[in-house]
């Protein structure tokens, strides 16, 4: 009695599917879906050898891997001309083949079974299609002839289907993947640049405002009130260019992930009396009242304080620009049981695009017209804030509408933890 054809076919496909699964788990890059899909091949058509061909760029093809069932036999070197034996045939045709005995087959080549020590008596052998087209050959052997047919073809030709498939996405993921090592690793040469470059410029930098103090302070001799503006104007700008220099270092260092988490206890009232008096120089010469709340059950801190003062430092002193008039509220409070503390910086300044909101903690990202020439500034301060949030494992997030305010609210935890 015959089998049912769609039976059989529909076996097949749960066989492959499982075999197929298990392959999916298995292989992780190109040469192992290769020497997976060989065993699984071999396994699946009891066949005494299988294996993939791929096409070589000079036009021959190279024997990419071989199983038998004695072991994997290394005939990578192998290479068949182009067109050779029954392999060359059916790239050529693009046609799947069954050979029942290779004896009576003039096409056959004896190299193969010289180098891969076997003896094969029948061969499938079905083009291996991805999506540029046939690249090469899967083929099953068996040693005895007559013991391949259709049935093994049609079996073959779904397995070369799946595998080339799971071969595909493997090679494009290795390339992505390649991709992203190369970016990473592009990426720390910038940042190790960066922080080598800002480090070296300060120095010098440093050199200069010294020596410029000291001119000003008259020490070196006595100057004329024109010779003390143009010192003045030198000191300034030296001054801006240290400060990008320093936001550059630390933004650098940061991604370097040079940064190193020092906790000690503090409260957020010290850190507010050693900043005020700078954010009061900021306002000077405009009417804007600052005032700061620390409301009540705030918790000491215990975390990194330098990178909270910078923090709130680059927050506040944004909210000091870019408010000409109103008020700057800064807000402390426990959040839940006191394991977090929200810091809130509540402006009635110039507000910041909808737009925008997404692109602001991006470093070098500026509302247009609103720097460099207005405000000054090179547009680090947020992101710097941003990295240093995320550093102490909070969040910082912001709300503002143009020309009635901005608030920014950072989370943290009150205790950091590694
Ligand atoms: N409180 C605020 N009110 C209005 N706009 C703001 C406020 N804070 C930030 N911005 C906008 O976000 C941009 C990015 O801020 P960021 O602190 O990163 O840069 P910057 O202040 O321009 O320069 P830097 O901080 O490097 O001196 C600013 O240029 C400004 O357009
Ligand atoms: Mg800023």
């Amino acid at each position: 009695m015959r089998a049912d054809p769609s039976l059989i076919h529909s076996q097949s496909e749960v066989r492959i599917l499982a075999a197929i699964r298990d392959l999916l788990g298995v292989a992780a890059t190109l040469d192992e879906v290769a020497a997976a899909a060989l065993r699984l091949c071999a396994a699946m058509m009891q066949a005494d050898a299988s294996s993939l061909l791929l096409r070589d760029y000079d036009g021959g093809y190279r024997k990419f891997s071989f199983v038998t069932t004695e072991g994997a036999r290394d005939v990578e070197h192998l290479r068949l001309d182009f067109g050779e034996g029954i392999v060359g045939a059916v790239v050529e045709k693009g046609l799947p083949q069954v050979v029942p005995d290779v004896s009576r087959d003039p096409r056959f080549s004896e190299r193969v079974d010289t180098v891969g020590g076997l003896k094969a008596g029948s061969v499938a052998c079905v083009p291996f299609r991805v999506k540029e087209g046939i690249v090469g050959t899967l083929e099953v052997a068996k040693k005895d002839a007559g013991s391949l047919g259709d049935k093994d073809l049609e079996l073959l030709t779904a397995l070369a289907g799946s595998v080339a498939v799971i071969a595909e996405n493997t090679r494009v993921l290795s390339e992505i993947k390649d991709l992203h090592d190369k970016l990473e690793q592009a990426n720390r040469v910038k940042a190790q640049f960066l922080a080598t470059t800002s480090h070296e410029l300060r120095t010098p930098i440093n050199i200069i405002i010294g020596n410029l103090d000291l001119l000003l302070g008259g020490f070196l001799g006595e100057l004329t009130a024109r010779q003390k503006d143009s010192l003045r104007t030198a000191l300034r700008n030296s001054g801006e260019a240290l400060n990008l220099i320093s936001s550059l270092l630390d933004l650098s260092r940061i991604e370097a992930g040079q940064f190193v988490i020092r906790v000690e206890e503090f409260r957020l009232d010290d850190v507010w009396k050693e900043l005020e008096l700078l954010f009061r120089i900021g306002l000077s010469g405009k009417e804007v009242e600052l005032s700061w709340e620390a409301k009540e059950g705030l918790p000491p801190l215990k975390t990194d304080k330098i990178k909270v003062k910078e923090i709130l430092s680059n927050i506040i002193f944004n909210a000091v620009k870019y408010t000409q008039q109103g008020k700057i509220e800064v807000t402390a409070f426990p959040l839940g049981a006191g394991e977090t503390v929200q810091i809130e910086v509540r402006d009635t300044g110039v507000g910041i695009p909808k737009e925008y909101l997404p692109v602001i903690f991006e470093p070098f990202r500026q509302v247009e017209g609103s720097s460099p020439s207005v405000h000054g500034g090179v547009g680090l301060g947020l992101s710097i804030a941003r990295r240093l949030v995320d550093l102490l494992h909070g969040q910082i997030v912001v709300e503002s509408e143009l020309g009635r305010g901005s608030t920014f609210r950072i989370t943290l935890p009150t205790k950091y933890s590694a």
